[in-house]
């Protein structure tokens, strides 16, 4: 990986890319991100994209491409069958995972829907190091159950483990002892682990997984949406693999898995994803399934263009200067926000900075969804749209009780490459306002409340003017600023 010093010892991210193409963005004044936000029922998912100054709701789907894949997707073969983009792609999978058999999807959750339909039925169990939302919702809607299994420091806030997102072997081996081999569907890794602030497991940890799984026939199943981070972490952070090219760390972390699926949203920065394979005998069970619900197999319902920027997307991953870019953007962020004591998730993981609502503003119940009430505050204080990621990202068991999330994080993604220093830097500074002015913020209620993926369409309204004030007092600190 590159390495530039700076003469004056400062340690910052330096790009290693130009910008080519820009999009102009707006910062509507604090009154107008008041009114936006009401609009919204307080859901950072509904606000208007015209109104919003830094998306860091998500980089699934809006990472910058770069000239290559844009040059790319001219010579796409729209063919339905027998398609040269098809052959371009799954050739390209082949090479990085030495898996030979791939199966297209339209993004990363249509995998999983396959793969649940196929390998899950009523009252199986998947042990995994943490769910993703959506993962969890197709395993359940087949009757499955998951088990979460991520080792003690991940659900460490605060911590300096290098591999959060490790999953306790013990517990593995204590599940199939109570459960039995036959109730196990299979066992899902998520490579930087989405919901836990993106944080990496170790190949050192998956090859112990791997050990257990031959033990008991079980199946490996690899979420790699997030695998360019990981594989950025295992490089930098387990010593071990400090002189294994990136290309090499992949294969020998493919090696030890039997299916990997991926949203090509996040890897491969284009918009699609995939399902790879290693056996003929799970290839055919999967793959009826795909001209069903996706598309004819050579293009799974994606457009062939997206396929033509997945395929050099995936060539890029294995550039080591191409993916350190999001992780030491990340690491600056997080850093920063530690010197000035705002409560974040340490070590910095892949994906974005994550704040750590449950301590940020601890006079707010979990039944109040601090995480939810901090993104709405930090829209109004900054323009800048986060996620949330704790009580509200859960659904309600099967009693309607809520379930208390282990973690209440207000996600602030950084799509790769697509944030100049200078931006991230107004984040730190609305952010660092807002902890100074904490006590202002509340809660909220829903007002609407679907039944499934609810934090995605739900509506709520603060459970006091909490709101109001929060903007006067902007306005009263920052004058005429925007
Ligand atoms: N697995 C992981 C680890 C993910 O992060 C995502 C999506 C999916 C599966 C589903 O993929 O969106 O292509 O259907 N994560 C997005 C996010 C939504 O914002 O983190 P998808």
């Amino acid at each position: 990986m590159s390495v530039v010093k700076f003469f004056n010892g400062e340690q910052i991210p330096l790009e290693m890319h130009k910008v080519r193409i820009v999009q102009k963005l707006n910062l509507p004044p604090v009154e107008y991100r008041l009114k936006a936000i009401t609009e919204a029922g307080n859901n950072t998912f509904l606000l208007q994209n015209r109104d919003v100054f830094m998306d860091m709701l998500t980089d699934s789907g809006v990472n910058a491409m770069s000239d290559q894949q844009q040059a790319a997707m001219m010579i796409a073969d729209d063919s339905y069958a027998g398609s040269a983009t098809y052959t371009r792609l799954a050739s390209k999978l082949k090479e990085i995972f030495g898996f030979p058999y791939f199966l297209p999807a339209h993004q990363g959750r249509a995998c999983e829907n396959i793969l649940a339909q196929v390998l899950v039925s009523p009252g199986s169990l998947v042990p995994m190091n943490y769910h993703f939302t959506t993962t969890k919702a197709h395993i359940t809607l087949r009757g499955g159950l998951i088990e979460e299994i991520v080792a003690d420091a991940g659900l460490e806030v605060v911590s300096a483990h290098p591999f959060k997102g490790n999953m306790d072997i013990a517990r593995l081996i204590g599940i199939i002892e109570k459960h039995g081999r036959e109730k196990i569907a299979f066992v899902r890794m998520e490579a930087g682990t989405n919901l836990i602030g993106g944080q990496p497991f170790s190949l050192q940890n998956l090859t112990d997984i791997r050990r257990v799984c031959d033990q008991h026939g079980l199946l490996l199943i690899l979420d790699a949406s997030l695998l360019a981070d990981n594989l950025y972490f295992i490089k930098t952070r387990e010593a071990s693999c400090k002189d294994l090219s990136i290309r090499e760390i992949t294969l020998r972390m493919a090696a030890l898995c039997d299916v990997i699926y991926f949203s090509a949203r996040k890897l491969g920065c284009a918009r699609g994803g995939g399902i790879c394979i290693k056996t003929e005998e799970m290839y055919r069970r999967l793959r009826g399934l795909v001209p069903l619900y996706e598309g004819f197999l050579t293009y799974g319902g994606m457009s062939v263009r997206e396929m033509e920027a997945m395929t050099v997307g995936l060539e890029e991953t294995m550039d080591e200067d191409m993916i350190s870019q999001g992780p030491q953007f990340i690491r600056y962020m997080t850093d920063e926000l530690v010197r000035l004591g705002v409560p974040v998730v340490t070590p910095a993981g892949g994906l974005g900075c994550h704040l750590n609502a449950m301590e940020f503003l601890r006079h707010v119940p979990q039944s109040e969804y601090p995480a939810g009430a901090l993104a709405a505050a930090l829209y109004i204080a900054g323009g800048i749209r986060g996620m949330e990621r704790g009580t509200l990202s859960e659904q309600r068991d099967s009693e309607g009780n809520e379930v208390f999330s282990n973690m209440e994080l207000l996600r602030l993604a950084l799509p790769r490459r697509v944030f100049t220093l200078s931006q991230v830097k107004y984040a730190i500074d609305r952010i660092a306002w807002l902890y100074e002015h904490r006590g202002l913020i509340g809660g909220l209620a829903f007002t609407e409340e679907p039944e499934i993926l609810r934090f995605f369409y739900g509506r709520l309204k603060p459970v006091s003017a909490w709101q109001d004030k929060l903007a006067a007092r902007f306005r009263q600190d920052f004058g005429d600023s925007l």
